[in-house]
């Protein structure tokens, strides 16, 4: 097939509004000549984020994530290059019909990859083979039968003490990356496997790649029940939620997406038909796991294990996401049931009821706070109202509030006035403390040459004059990013002619210091047009850094130059240069 030319890209690109595009996934608000919004990709409290009509581009003053809608589409939805075309393109009305240039990506860690690819693939074999037919009969008691555990990838380490990393040695891993990989452990006794004797459930990032896994004991044993994968350069915990990639379409469609503990929890939802569901993997979530939910939906169900565990870790969860805007809904399971038992048990059908039951966080705390108190002893009650009157101080809506403290107010036979006495007092002596701001990141300070730099690279991507005239008059910049992108914007000058810089942002690929660089001289919003005087005033800064920039270099060169004469060189030469500034 034919590939998408350069100009078809850029078409398809052209023929969706960044604003439109990203509006649609967060709330924007048009301030000035640009649209804000609250950044998707740090935890942000401030709209930070600023997305231009007229450029074509976004960025974000805090965190610096910036580029044009492709770019966008590409970190927001985790999609790659080929992927973010197809999307707009199908946004657009666009039918594709030619292959699309898929940019390398410049992978770090790619060895690690490739030594989990290769390890899964030795997991899954092992469970199918003789040796995995205790494992399989586990599995199948569980009622995870063959179909799940081709989905989720899952496998078997023998009950052996190196075969995975005899093999992967073999491959020519070495094993210094094994062991820093989390595959291996060193001990007095040799190289060992982590996982031994174990089922193994792969665990992934939000693409889609294995990047650790859970290794659960099938067998009696009296060690932990799981273990994972230790942190490594691809691996973090507080990362991940399982079945994260997996989970995105289905949750596009039903419009909310439930959490739980336990992966085990997961895969029986996936194994009844419920499939946007997702685990934190244990009682605690971090910033980086409540960003990456709140990219999903802003609809999240809680549904944790019906202990006290589960229970405290749901008021827990539910105030975290409270403080980024989510209200979540609480699914409410019977007994001391998880998920998965619960299924079990009652069946998908009950299940489901169970998620159309579901209370709002409020209801879920004034339940909460009566567990283990004796309302008919009046301390306690007392003790319970204090409670409540912290959760309805939270209640941002009027009629909430004020049916919370009728109900309240009749059944435990409290005046509403008395109530609402507490509730102005617990409100001013609490004087709504403004919400944990990240000190702000400021943004780095220039020089007077980066500056300078800066607004003669923003005129170069305007105009092929003052490209001539950095060509001619300019012999080096201060920073490295900017030498490579002045070298970059000659090229597509050369080759293309005029710049478009959400164009030419495509253009720039994987190469995000490049991209962050010409977002930000963008988004500095310098006057459109120049004069000569500006430019030659820029040219004679610069000129000036590179004057000091030689005298450093060769004061540097005759330190260590021990011939006399040569060191005399150098000292003229640095005399002149001297004269010239
Ligand atoms: N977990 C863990 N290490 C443990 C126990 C639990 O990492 N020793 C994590 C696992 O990721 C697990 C989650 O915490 O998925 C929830 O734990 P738990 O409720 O004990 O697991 P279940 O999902 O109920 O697993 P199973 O049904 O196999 O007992
Ligand atoms: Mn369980």
């Amino acid at each position: 097939m034919p590939m998408l030319t350069t100009k078809e890209i850029n078409e398809i690109r052209n023929s969706v509004d960044i604003v439109k595009i990203i509006g649609e996934f967060i709330p924007l608000t048009k301030k000035g000549r640009n649209f804000f919004g609250l950044c998707p990709f740090h935890d942000d409290h401030n709209p930070s984020m600023s997305v231009s009509t007229e450029k074509q581009i976004y960025k974000c003053f805090s965190c610096g994530a910036s580029g044009n809608v492709i770019n966008f589409i590409m970190d927001y939805e985790h999609k790659s290059f080929s992927e973010a075309i197809i999307y707009l393109a199908d946004k657009a009305g666009i039918k594709i019909t030619k292959d699309i240039y898929q940019p390398k990506k410049q992978e770090k860690h790619e060895p690690l990859y490739q030594i989990y690819d290769i390890a899964t693939k030795y997991y899954q074999n092992n469970i199918n083979t003789s040796s995995g037919s205790k494992a399989k009969e586990y599995l199948k008691k569980r009622k995870i039968d063959d179909e799940i555990i081709k989905e989720f990838q899952i496998g078997l380490s023998l009950n052996k003490i190196d075969d995975l990393t005899k093999l992967l040695l073999k491959k020519g891993f070495t094993e210094k990356e094994l062991v820093n990989g989390g595959i291996t452990n060193k001990t007095d006794s040799g190289f060992q496997d982590v996982f031994i004797n174990r089922i193994i459930f792969p665990l992934w990032d939000v693409t889609g790649r294995v990047i650790g896994y859970s290794g659960r004991i099938y067998t009696d044993s009296d060690m932990a029940k799981y273990i994972n994968t230790k942190e490594t350069d691809i691996f973090r915990k507080g990362m991940l939620l399982y079945n994260y990639h997996r989970a995105k379409d289905s949750t596009r469609k039903e419009k909310f997406v439930i959490l739980m503990e336990g992966f085990m929890d997961v895969i029986r939802c996936y194994s009844v038909g419920i499939q946007n569901v997702i685990a934190i993997m244990g009682t605690s979530i971090t910033n980086d796991q409540i960003n990456l939910i709140r990219k999903l939906s802003p609809n999240v169900y809680l549904c944790f294990d019906n202990d006290d565990a589960g229970q405290a870790a749901t008021l827990a969860i539910g105030n975290e996401l409270e403080k980024v805007g989510i209200e979540p809904k609480i699914i409410k399971l019977s007994n001391d049931l998880d998920p998965d038992d619960y299924i079990q048990k009652y069946g998908v059908k009950q299940f489901k009821l169970a998620i159309e039951e579901a209370i709002s966080f409020t209801d879920f705390k004034l339940d909460y706070y009566k567990k283990g108190r004796n309302l008919k002893n009046n301390d306690e009650l007392t003790n319970y109202i204090n409670d409540i009157i912290q959760v309805i101080s939270k209640i941002d809506d009027n009629i909430k509030r004020e049916l919370i403290i009728s109900k309240i107010s009749d059944e435990y036979s409290i005046s509403k006035e008395v109530l609402l006495e507490r509730l102005n007092k617990y409100i001013s002596r609490n004087k709504f403390e403004p919400k944990q701001l990240k000190p702000k990141t400021k943004p780095e300070s220039l020089d007077k040459y980066q500056k300078a730099e800066r607004q003669l690279l923003y005129y170069m991507l305007k105009s092929k004059e003052v490209i001539k005239r950095y060509e001619d008059d300019v012999s080096y910049l201060p920073t490295i990013n900017g030498r490579v992108l002045a070298n970059e914007i000659i090229a597509y000058t050369n080759k293309y002619g005029h710049i478009n810089i959400a164009d030419f942002i495509t253009y720039l690929g994987d190469k995000q210091e490049l991209i962050k660089l010409v977002s930000e001289i963008e988004m500095f919003n310098l006057k459109e047009e120049y004069t000569i005087d500006e430019i030659n005033d820029y040219i004679k800064t610069l000129n000036e850094f590179s004057v000091i920039n030689e005298i450093e270099r060769l004061k540097n060169l005759m330190k260590n130059e021990l011939d006399i004469m040569k060191k005399a060189k150098y000292a003229e030469t640095i005399r002149r240069l001297k004269i010239e500034e």
